[in-house]
C-alpha cells in the first residue's frame, strides 16, 4: 500500500472512532433516558401524546424550559405553591392529581429522559402507530434505538464514499506529480477502481468486521436486556369485562373485586361468585354475562389470562405498598379506571422496584414502628427516609 493510501486508512479509523464514540454517548444518553423514563414515568406518562395519568411527554422541550422541568420533577407541588401559572392551570386541569416528586434525580438524569422522549418522537413512527385504536399503542415502545441505528448506517455510508472519493483525487494528484497520465479515464471508473483497491486492502477489511462485530454486541446485549419485559401487554380476555365500566363509570372500589390487595401478598382476582352479587339481576340475558352463568354451572373458574407476572424468584406483596407503604394502585398499574382491557403499563423489572425504593420517602406517619427508624435516621441525614434507608434495596428482601 502506498504511504498516501496508508494515511487515509489512519484517517478512516480516526474518523471511525470519533463517530463511535460520539454515537456511543448519544444512544448512551437516551438509553439511559429510556430505563428511568420507563421505570419511573410510563406508569403515569406516555412519551407520545396520548394522556394516561398525566398529560403525554411529547414536545415537551419545547413546550417547557429545562430549568422549569428540573424543578417540576424534582418537586412539583412545590412549583404549584409557588404560584406558577403554567403549573396550576396543568394541575387544575388533571383534576389536581399529585405527580411523585423525584428529588434525587440529577440535572442529566433529567435531560437523558427528555432526551429520550425527544428521540423517541423523531423516528419515523411504526407503521401500525396511527392506525391503532387509542390506547393500543404500547406506551414508549418506539425505541430511541432504531432511529440511532438508521442514522449510523447512513452516516457509515456516506463515509465509505467519501473516503473512497478522496483515494481517487489522491491517487490521481499522485499520478499526476509522477507524470504518469492516464487520468483521462472516466471518473466512474478510476472510483470503481479505487472502491476495488479499498475493499481489498486488509487493514480497511479488518476495521470493517471488528466495527460490524461491535453493533452485532450491542443489538445482543439490546435484545438481551428486553426479553422478559411485557410493558404495553395487554390480552384479550374470555369475557369482555371492563374497567372502565365497572371501576370508572360505576365506581366499584378496586378491593371489592381484589379483595386481598390491602390485606395479603396477591391482591386475588375475583371468583364469579363476586361477579353474581350483582349480575344474579343485571344483565343476565348478555351473552358475555351467560359466560359467568355458564362457568358457575360447571364448577370451573373463568380462564382470565393474566397480565402481571414476577418470576417466582421475586417475591412481592400488596399490603407492603398499599396499606403500609400508602401507595395507590395508579402508582404502579397507572389509571386501571380508565382501561376497557387491562394493560400492562410498567417494566415490572428489578430496575423499577429498586429505583422506586431509591426515590420514595417511607410513609411513616402515624406508624409507632418507623418512630425510632426515623429518629436514629435524622440524627445523621438530611433527606427524609426512603424505602432504601430501611433495607428496600437488599437481595434477601425481595428473593427468597
Ligand atoms: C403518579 C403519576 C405520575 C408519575 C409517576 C409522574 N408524573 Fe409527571 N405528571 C403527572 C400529572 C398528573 C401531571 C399533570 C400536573 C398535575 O396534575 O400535577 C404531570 C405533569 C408532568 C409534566 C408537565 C407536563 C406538561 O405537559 O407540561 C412533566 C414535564 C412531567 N410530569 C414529568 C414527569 C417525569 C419526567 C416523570 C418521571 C421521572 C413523571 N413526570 C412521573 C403524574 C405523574
Ligand atoms: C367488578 C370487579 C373488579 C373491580 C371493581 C376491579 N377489578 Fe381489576 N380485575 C377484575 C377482573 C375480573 C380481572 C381479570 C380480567 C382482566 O384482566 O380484565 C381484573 C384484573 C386486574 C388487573 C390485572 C391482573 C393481572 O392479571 O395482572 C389489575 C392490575 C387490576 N385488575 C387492577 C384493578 C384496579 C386498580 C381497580 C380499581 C381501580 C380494579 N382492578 C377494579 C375485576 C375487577
Ligand atoms: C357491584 C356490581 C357489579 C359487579 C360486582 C360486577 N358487575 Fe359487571 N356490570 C355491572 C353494571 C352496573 C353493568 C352495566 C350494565 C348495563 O350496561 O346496563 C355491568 C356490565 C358488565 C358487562 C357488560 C355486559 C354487556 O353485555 O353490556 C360485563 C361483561 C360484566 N359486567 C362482567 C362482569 C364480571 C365478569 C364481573 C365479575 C368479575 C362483574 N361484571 C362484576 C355491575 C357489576
Ligand atoms: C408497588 C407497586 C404496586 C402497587 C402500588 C399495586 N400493585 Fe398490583 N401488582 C404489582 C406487581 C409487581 C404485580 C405482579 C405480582 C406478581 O406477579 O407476583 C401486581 C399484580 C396485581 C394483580 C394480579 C393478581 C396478583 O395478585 O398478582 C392485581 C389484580 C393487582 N396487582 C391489583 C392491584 C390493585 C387493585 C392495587 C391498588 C389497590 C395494586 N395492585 C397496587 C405492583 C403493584
Ligand atoms: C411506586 C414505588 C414502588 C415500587 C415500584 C416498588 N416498591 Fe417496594 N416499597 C415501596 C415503598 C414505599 C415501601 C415501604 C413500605 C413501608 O413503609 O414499609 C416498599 C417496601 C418494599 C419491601 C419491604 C422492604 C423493607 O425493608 O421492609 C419489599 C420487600 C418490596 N418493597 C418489594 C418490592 C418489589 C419486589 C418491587 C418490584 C416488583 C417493588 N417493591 C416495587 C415502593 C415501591
Ligand atoms: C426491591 C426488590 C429487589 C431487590 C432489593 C433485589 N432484587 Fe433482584 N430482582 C427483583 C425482581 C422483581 C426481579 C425479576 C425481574 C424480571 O423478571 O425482569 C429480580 C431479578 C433478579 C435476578 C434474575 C435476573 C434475570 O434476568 O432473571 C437476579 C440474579 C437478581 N435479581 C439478583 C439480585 C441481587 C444479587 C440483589 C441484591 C444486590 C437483588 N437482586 C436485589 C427484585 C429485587
Amino acid at each position: 500500500m502506498n504511504r498516501n493510501n496508508f494515511t487515509l486508512v489512519k484517517f478512516l479509523f480516526s474518523f471511525l472512532f470519533l463517530f463511535a464514540s460520539t454515537y456511543a454517548t448519544l444512544a448512551q444518553d437516551a438509553a439511559e433516558g429510556e430505563t428511568l423514563f420507563k421505570n419511573n414515568c410510563a406508569a403515569c406518562h406516555s412519551s407520545t401524546d396520548e394522556v394516561l395519568v398525566g398529560p403525554g411527554l411529547k414536545g415537551i422541550s419545547e413546550r417547557r424550559p429545562i430549568e422549569w422541568i428540573v424543578k417540576w420533577v424534582h418537586n412539583p407541588q412545590a412549583v404549584i405553591a409557588s404560584g406558577d401559572k403554567y403549573a396550576n392551570d396543568l394541575y387544575n386541569k388533571f383534576n389536581k392529581a399529585a405527580m411523585t416528586p423525584y428529588p434525587n434525580f440529577s440535572e442529566g438524569q433529567i435531560k437523558s429522559i427528555i432526551a429520550y422522549i425527544d428521540a423517541s418522537n423523531a423516528a419515523p413512527a411504526a407503521p401500525a402507530a396511527g392506525a391503532a385504536p387509542a390506547g393500543a399503542a404500547a406506551p414508549a415502545a418506539a425505541s430511541s434505538g432504531g432511529m440511532m441505528e438508521v442514522l449510523l448506517v447512513g452516516l457509515l455510508v456516506i463515509m465509505v464514499f467519501v473516503l473512497i472519493a478522496l483515494l481517487s483525487i489522491v491517487n490521481t494528484l499522485s499520478k499526476l506529480s509522477s507524470g504518469e497520465a492516464d487520468s483521462e479515464a472516466p471518473l466512474m471508473q478510476r472510483f470503481a477502481e479505487n472502491a476495488k483497491k479499498l475493499a481489498a486492502n486488509s487493514a480497511v477489511k479488518t476495521g470493517i468486521i471488528i466495527f460490524a462485530l461491535l453493533l452485532g454486541g450491542k443489538a445482543t446485549i439490546d435484545a438481551a436486556y428486553g426479553v422478559g419485559i411485557h410493558q404495553g401487554y395487554a390480552p384479550e380476555q374470555p369475557i369482555k369485562f371492563s374497567h372502565k365500566l365497572h371501576a370508572g363509570q360505576y365506581q366499584i372500589n378496586c378491593n371489592y373485586c381484589h379483595t386481598g390487595v390491602y390485606e395479603g401478598k396477591g391482591a386475588n382476582v375475583p371468583s364469579a361468585n363476586i361477579c353474581m352479587n350483582c349480575h344474579n339481576a343485571i344483565k343476565r340475558e348478555s351473552p358475555e354475562i351467560q359466560k359467568i352463568y355458564q362457568a358457575i354451572e360447571k364448577d370451573e373458574p373463568i380462564q382470565w389470562v393474566r397480565v402481571h407476572n414476577l418470576p417466582d424468584l421475586a417475591y412481592f406483596n400488596h399490603s407492603q405498598h398499599t396499606n403500609v407503604g400508602n401507595l395507590e394502585c395508579k402508582n404502579c398499574h397507572g389509571e386501571v379506571e380508565k382501561m376497557e382491557v387491562v394493560e400492562q403499563r410498567s417494566t415490572l423489572t428489578m430496575g423499577w422496584c429498586i429505583d422506586c425504593h431509591r426515590n420514595t420517602d417511607v410513609n411513616a406517619k402515624g406508624n409507632a414502628y418507623y418512630d425510632k427508624l426515623v429518629e436514629v435516621h435524622n440524627k445523621d441525614s438530611k433527606t427524609p427516609l426512603k424505602v432504601q434507608n430501611i433495607g428496600g434495596l437488599e437481595c434477601s428482601k425481595c428473593h427468597y
